[in-house]
């Protein structure tokens, strides 16, 4: 089954990595193991021992299964003694004081809010109650919900590991495009997300008997579309028992949403926390954070490791860098500091490391984005270094693009930053920003996500799910209306909902395409062009991650050139380029060895290869015959134009580029291809946007204009096409306006909502 295969593709994941040496010492280990321990007097057979379970347990962490002649018999001696490690962890937890208690809490109350700190058990512990109480004895499943996919595989294998049962089997998850769970799986780790798509074939959770919205503080807008859905699932099934579980107090706000569901609250076990502020605002924080991590180092005695809050994966790559070479400047003077980053893309295999204890004698610090505010529990940190900054996704429904954007966190983030340090200890938290911008000029709460978003999709999904009044959904904090409206008009202009704004045929097809609804809509309109082979290659490849290339700094040259041969074949473009990318990799039989041939990634590959087969079975269930286009490229940019119009762009003098609508300046991206193509084309058309310190498209395809009158009329007019450039002096705010107000699609948006 499923599962097995998992087992096995970890354990190549292990070998892969484990170099021939290693690999010796690890037989030469074991072997010794099974020869002498006989011999061995009781203290020498205790070392061996301990030495193979610090083995087993690294091994797991890998996702590797020792065989058990592999560890030579002493696999189940080992696997009492980690059992029993496990449960006395699991018994010292927070909420074990609490069980029978919040046992008889949801036996008696269909919903109940459950508060309790970061690291208190909630999510490893209260399904387990559960199941162990026979929550699952009538053959249905617990779910619960997390906001982050890194989330929801580290807790499944967790609690896979303290039930004694395989990841996949009793306990699994599931995560878009990624699906471990079996037939005998009842307690389900899922992402908030994956559960609102279930929705779609199953709108009353038949399947599931106990429904755990976890993390629903996160306000991630998945949650909070499913807080409104569960709760009016829960008003038909009275035998469903609901739990949303939240790490911070406001717990108030959804005992109301729930009709004042009752609140079980389990005290935490939190340690002072002595609180720094820097004196003047930092002009960089990276160089702040790196500062203070390496003066904690030297100063602050060890045991205790440090947390570093940045911004994203590039940020930490910085600092990790910058961090291993000032400490390698420093050689044997200072004691070994253990560097392990936590992102979102995060290699799996790589994940496990920061649960690692530090070796004696060495620190370990952390570099983790927002994933290490609440979703996962580090232990022994002691000190939290805070920059004060996340990303966070900012849309804007005038002009219609999304963007990350760097921002000062919230007051109630900062202090669960605080909060991870004092876990286990009396903790320190430096705060690299004044305490005048903390009291005056912080916000409360982080705005939840639904208020700051692109809720295309969500519409699309409330919609293929019959529910078409969205003003009267009862939504915990609803979005403004401006953006429902903005979501309306996009789906429109896409023919997912038609004048009255109904789902159509094609809207339906494309619901059931776990993807952005423009990408959905290019895949679905593939049919036409008759290349819906290549187009799911296309999504595959956008989907798997935006590192597919990578680029060592002592071959940057070879790295470009092959890079840029990708693009150059088949006339141009990134979306060709990532087409030939994968169709080269396939025909190499997916080899490892091709992959760091041309400088591409191969984890990202086998990532795509996974998503790509998924998409291959939503086709047919979607009844999209699959065909390729046999190397006429421009049925694939026309069915990606069919979904990405509104992306296109039309160089300016100047060299800039200029959307075609909203007259925004855009430049291409200098990881593109066509950063690299001379003359630049005239006309182009876009993946996405990112703001940095100008607005760059990335992903860029040379497009023709008459695509744009052909595929998209109702969008486009002759007018829009060919528009002169505007003189300098003409104000930019009215062309803005006159271009949005020409933008407009032309029906009755009053409709939509009546419906
Ligand atoms: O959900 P909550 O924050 O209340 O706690 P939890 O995630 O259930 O974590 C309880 C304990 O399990 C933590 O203190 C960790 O030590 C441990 N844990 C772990 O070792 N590995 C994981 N992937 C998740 C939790
Ligand atoms: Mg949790």
């Amino acid at each position: 089954d499923g599962s097995e295969a998992r087992g096995s593709k970890g354990k190549k994941a292990f070998s892969e990595q484990e170099s021939w040496e290693e690999q010796q010492i690890r037989k030469s280990r074991l072997q010794f193991g099974a020869q002498d321990r006989r011999d061995l007097s009781v203290d020498k057979y205790q070392l061996v021992f301990e030495d193979a379970v610090e083995f087993v347990k690294s091994a797991e962490m890998a996702g590797t299964d020792l065989d058990d002649d592999e560890t030579d018999g002493l696999a189940d001696e080992i696997k009492v003694t980690l059992q029993r490690e496990l449960q006395d962890q699991r018994k010292a937890l927070p909420v074990y004081k609490f069980k029978d208690e919040l046992l008889k809490a949801i036996a008696e109350h269909q919903i109940i809010i459950v508060v309790g700190e970061t690291g208190s058990g909630k999510t490893t512990q209260i399904p387990q109650y559960l199941h162990e109480a026979g929550y699952t004895s009538n053959g249905r499943r617990i779910a619960c919900t997390q906001p982050r996919r890194v989330a929801a595989m580290s807790v499944a294998a967790r609690v896979a590991k303290e039930m004694g049962v395989k990841l996949g089997h009793e306990v699994g998850y599931a995560i878009r495009f990624e699906d471990c769970t079996s037939e005998r799986t009842v307690v389900k780790y899922m992402t908030d997300g994956m559960l609102l798509r279930e929705f779609l074939g199953e709108p009353d959770l038949a399947s599931y008997g106990v429904v755990i919205v976890d993390e629903a503080h996160e306000r991630s807008i998945s949650t909070d579309i499913l807080l409104g859905l569960v709760k009016d699932v829960a008003r038909f099934r009275p035998d469903l028992k609901l739990l949303i579980s939240s790490a911070t107090l406001n717990a108030e706000r959804f005992s109301d949403f729930f009709d004042m569901a009752p609140v079980f609250k389990i005290p935490g076990r939190r340690y002072t926390v002595d609180i720094h502020y820097t004196v003047a605002p930092e002009a960089d924080y990276v160089d702040a954070a790196v500062a203070t991590v390496l003066q904690l180092h030297v100063t602050q005695p060890s045991p205790g490791d440090i947390l570093v809050f940045l911004t994203g994966q590039e940020e930490i790559e910085t600092v990790e860098e910058i961090l291993r070479r000032r400490t390698r400047g420093l050689g044997t003077k200072i004691a070994e500091l253990v560097i392990c980053p936590i992102y979102a893309n995060l290699p799996t295999e790589l994940q496990a490391k920061i649960f690692e204890p530090a070796p004696p004698g060495a620190r370990k610090v952390v570099l983790g984005t927002n994933i290490a505010e609440t979703s996962l529990t580090i232990g022994g940190i002691s000190y939290v270094v805070d920059p004060g900054f996340c990303k966070v996704k900012s849309y804007s429904p005038r002009t219609g693009t999304e963007s990350l954007l760097v921002q000062p966190i919230s007051k109630a983030s900062a202090d669960q930053r605080a909060g991870r340090s004092g876990r286990t200890g009396p903790g320190k938290c430096f705060r690299l920003f004044t305490e005048h911008s903390y009291a005056k000029e912080m916000e409360d709460e982080t705005v939840p996500e639904i208020q700051r978003s692109n809720l295309a999709s969500v519409v699309l999904s409330l919609k293929a799910l019959g529910i078409n009044d969205l003003v009267s959904f009862d939504f915990m904090d609803p979005p403004a209306s401006e953006g429902l409206l903005r979501a309306l008009e996009d789906l429109f202009a896409l023919g997912a909902l038609n004048s009255r704004g109904e789902l159509t045929k094609t809207g339906r097809r494309m619901a059931e395409l776990p993807l952005d609804p423009m990408l959905a809509k290019a895949i679905v309109a593939s049919e036409k062009y008759g290349c819906s082979e290549e187009m799911i290659t296309i999504a595959s490849m956008l989907s798997a991650g935006n590192a597919v290339f990578y680029r060592p700094k002592d071959k940057a040259l070879i790295a470009d050139a092959a890079r840029q041969r990708f693009f150059n074949a088949g006339g141009g473009g990134d979306h060709v380029a990532l087409l030939n990318v994968y169709t080269e990799w396939e025909q190499s039989g997916h080899s490892a060895q091709w992959c760091v041939d041309h400088f591409v990634q191969s984890r990202t590959m086998r990532r795509a290869r996974d998503v790509r087969e998924q998409l291959v079975a939503l086709l047919e269930r979607v009844e999209i015959e699959r065909r390729s286009s046999a190397g006429d490229l421009d049925a694939v940019r026309k069915a990606i134009t069919a979904g990405f119009f509104r992306n296109a762009a039309q160089r300016r003098r100047d060299g800039a580029y200029r959307t075609v609508k909203s007259w925004r300046t855009v430049f291409v991206h200098p990881s593109s291809g066509m950063a690299r193509v001379d003359p630049p084309p005239r006309w182009v058309l876009y993946h996405e946007l990112v703001e940095t310190t100008r607005e760059y498209m990335r992903q860029v395809m040379e497009l023709k204009p008459e695509w744009l009158l052909e595929i998209a009329p109702h969008y486009y007019k002759e007018n829009n096409l060919d528009t002169p450039e505007p003189k300098k002096a003409k104000a930019h705010g009215q062309d803005a306006a006159a271009a949005i107000a020409t933008e407009k699609p032309s029906l009755s948006l009053k409709d939509f909502f009546k419906a």
